[in-house]
């Protein structure tokens, strides 16, 4: 088990943490099953609100956040039926703005898992305006349910006379399938994630469609996917979310060997500086970059 988890296991009610201990083996990937979710409501007697509530400081134990110390935690219910964990991250010695929210790092968690939508986020804090904004671009939008410690409420009753989407005159959502047509002949595998995700990536105000893949010293491979916003300044990007879902699985940043950002080429932006910003403040590793 990841020492982070083993730290807080003493916050969870007796009944659920002898369930949940061995489902947090050296494997697990930030997320809970049905099969998984139905032993931890048996064991635990709780309702599936409370579970999740019950849960979070498993996801708050993901945090990193030298700056803020302040540790969320949040769980995205998945339209399958799994649950995803995120928490917030942040980026010593880099601007506030590359920071990730535990809500975004959830949602990414679901995305990059295939999710199509998330039904109900729950958070240990009441979201930001930021996250507010974020979520108001997901294709469940308008039913995404947004509980908290207290209380339980729609996303759209948390951001009246919400801006989204379709005051661009979009109709696609983040979070629905996508499928660009990028391709480049490669035989690194690397490259080839990275290609994949971008392919999946969500930009239709810009077009740059991107992604990055990191490779780790011991080997494993983490995407992320980039999520554009119709308010522009809360879209996530794909670095950050590489970052995000890559901690989430328990690597350690420190020990990233590559890092590969795949774009469109016919985009009207590019991630191609601010990647390199975010990966400076995790060592020496150089942006392999393809505009394709
Ligand atoms: N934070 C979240 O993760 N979600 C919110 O909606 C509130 C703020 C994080 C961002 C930053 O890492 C820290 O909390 C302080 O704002
Ligand atoms: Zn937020």
């Amino acid at each position: 088990m990841h020492p982070r988890f083993a730290k807080i296991l003493d916050q969870l009610p007796t009944s659920l943490r002898d369930v949940v201990t061995p489902m947090l083996g050296d494997d697990f990937a930030a997320s809970f099953s049905q099969d998984q979710i139905q032993q931890l409501l048996a064991a635990s007697q709780l309702a599936e609100r409370e579970l999740r509530l019950a849960l979070l400081p498993l996801a708050a134990a993901c945090s990193v956040a030298p700056i803020s110390r302040f540790f969320v935690g949040a769980i995205a219910c998945g339209l399958s039926g799994r649950w995803y964990l995120g928490a917030n991250m942040e980026f010593a010695g880099q601007g506030l703005f590359h920071s990730v929210h535990a809500e975004q790092s959830a949602i990414s968690n679901a995305w990059l898992s295939g999710e199509t939508g998330i039904s109900e986020i729950t958070v240990n804090y009441t979201p930001c305006g930021h996250c507010r904004q974020f979520m108001n671009e997901l294709s469940t939008a308008k039913a995404l349910k947004v509980s908290l410690p207290d209380t339980i409420s729609t996303l759209q009753a948390f951001l009246p006379h919400s801006f989204g989407p379709a005051d661009l005159d979009i109709s696609d959502a983040l979070m629905s399938p996508q499928h660009h047509d990028l391709t480049l002949s490669s035989d690194d595998a690397l490259v080839l994630a990275a290609l994949a995700a971008a392919r999946q990536s969500y930009a239709p105000y810009s077009q740059d469609f991107a992604a990055v893949a990191l490779e780790f010293n011991d080997g494993r491979i983490f995407c992320g996917r980039y999520a554009e916003n119709a308010a522009f300044n809360p879209s996530l990007p794909p670095m950050q979310m590489a970052c995000a879902h890559a901690v989430l699985n328990g690597a350690d940043l420190g020990e990233v060997r590559r890092a590969v950002l795949i774009e469109n080429s016919k985009g009207q932006i590019s991630q191609q500086d601010a990647a390199r910003s975010v990966l400076k403040a995790l060592g020496k590793v150089e942006l392999e970059y393809q505009a394709v």
